[in-house]
């Protein structure tokens, strides 16, 4: 089975209408659907924003329903110049850019006293997502950096991407990812650009129904391969 998340109930809502036999569970006190996408028996639910809420519902979905991969979609910010609205970014990895403990000489990102800092997309996932193509706009491979903070500073932007050479920006795909390594499960994160990390150009309605329509595609089309 494969764990399908996202943070906002818009971001999911496409899954989780998609699923043939679905069947309405609750965990933590949010609906979790169980179902199927064309063959393949799936559970789509919403982790909440940020990465406490993401990580805790993650390894509660984890723990409870033993999940083979999980892949988790929505929007992100663009660091990178030559994203565009809409475009896809898949995650070559992803890391945590407000994990700084630099005063004690780790590089930023790293957690203290481990080996995570980057945080590598499953080859296998990673290889199949590079053959899909998006509905609409471009396909990216990316470095995707997370942390608790929705980035509409410029200036603030262009440290971040070059801190850590990131191309997009969001608010849960490595602390997904950190769940996902430490159960040893594969994991695959897939993001629209929903804007360009500045606080201009803000249409977050719009884009968010094009990141639900590529995330329901890439999803299928993931699956399909699998
Ligand atoms: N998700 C979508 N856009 C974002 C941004 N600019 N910063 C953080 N998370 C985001």
């Amino acid at each position: 089975m494969t764990l399908v998340l996202g943070a906002l109930d818009r971001e999911v809502d496409a899954l989780a209408a998609a699923l043939g036999d679905p069947v309405e569970e609750s965990a933590l006190g949010r609906p979790v659907y169980r179902g199927r996408i064309d063959d393949h028996p799936v559970i789509v639910s919403r982790t909440g924003v940020g990465k406490s809420m993401s990580a805790l519902f993650a390894q509660h979905l984890v723990d409870r329903y033993a999940p083979k991969r999980i892949v988790f979609t929505g929007v992100a910010g663009s660091l990178n110049r030559g994203y565009e609205l809409g475009d896809v970014v898949v995650a070559r990895d992803c890391v945590q850019h407000d994990m700084d403990v630099t005063a004690m000489g780790f590089e930023l990102g790293r957690i203290p006293y481990t080996d995570y800092r980057f945080l590598p997309a499953d080859p296998a996932l990673l290889e199949i997502a590079r053959a899909i193509r998006p509905p609409r706009g471009r396909a990216h491979v990316g470095r995707i950096l997370t942390g608790d903070r929705f980035v509409t500073d410029a200036g603030l932007r262009d440290r971040l991407a070059a801190a850590l050479d990131g191309d997009a920006v969001e608010m849960e795909g490595a602390s997904v990812a950190l769940v996902a390594a430490v159960n040893a499960l594969p994991f695959l994160l897939i993001r629209t650009i929903s804007d360009h990390s500045d606080g201009t150009a803000l249409d977050f309605e719009r884009l968010l129904d094009v990141s639900a329509a590529n995330s329901l595609h890439y999803v299928r089309e993931l699956l399909a391969r699998l």
